[in-house]
């Protein structure tokens, strides 16, 4: 049976962190893997929230460190549901850091990664349809569409040793 169409606001995750010693690199400012782990757990959640499902990470469609994250800050992981295929998902998360002496916020990272829910035997299943509804959730499925679209002509052109 098909399933119902969702919003991207059914599924969309706040999350925030605040940045300690331990996630840091030499700079004194946030670790890039830190961002991306943040990053992938917000996205994950957003696909599992949407098609109420397990799902893995299969591909980081694109990420953008814009700025740095200093030690203290709060940090912001926004996530919500792009685009969907079959039974893939692309999440686009933003990133934004808060200096919470002044209350200074900065976009520092954007991302787009793609997961694919599992059934109970681990293979991929069908989820639900996107029903975009706002303009920024319409401009986000356009982008995304667009995205998948050039990373397929740029795959038909490239060539791999097997
Ligand atoms: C996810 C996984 C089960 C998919 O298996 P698969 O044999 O590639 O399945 P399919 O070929 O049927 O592809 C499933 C979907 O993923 C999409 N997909 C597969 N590889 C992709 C890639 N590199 N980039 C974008 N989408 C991809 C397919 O387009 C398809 O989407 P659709 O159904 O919406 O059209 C398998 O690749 C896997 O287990 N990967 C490891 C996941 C993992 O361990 N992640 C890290 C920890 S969470």
């Amino acid at each position: 049976m098909p399933k119902i169409p969702k919003t991207p606001s059914e599924s969309s995750v706040e999350m925030r962190e605040m940045v300690m010693p331990h996630h840091t690199n030499p700079q004194n400012t946030v670790f890039g893997g830190t961002v991306m782990s943040w990053i992938d757990i917000a996205a994950a959640m957003v696909g599992a929230r949407h098609c109420n499902r397990p799902v893995v990470t299969v591909h980081i469609d694109e990420i953008n460190f814009i700025a740095p994250i200093k030690m203290g800050y709060h940090v912001l992981i926004q996530a919500s549901l792009n685009y969907v295929g079959r039974t893939s998902m692309t999440i686009g998360v933003k990133v934004t850091s808060e200096n919470p002496s002044t209350g200074e916020c900065r976009v520092t990272t954007k991302a787009y990664l793609t997961f694919v829910a599992l059934d109970d035997l681990g293979k991929p299943v069908e989820v639900p349809g996107i029903r975009p509804e706002s303009e920024d959730e319409i401009r986000r499925y356009e982008n995304s569409k667009k995205r998948a679209e050039s990373r397929k002509n740029l795959k038909d052109q490239l060539t791999y040793k097997k």
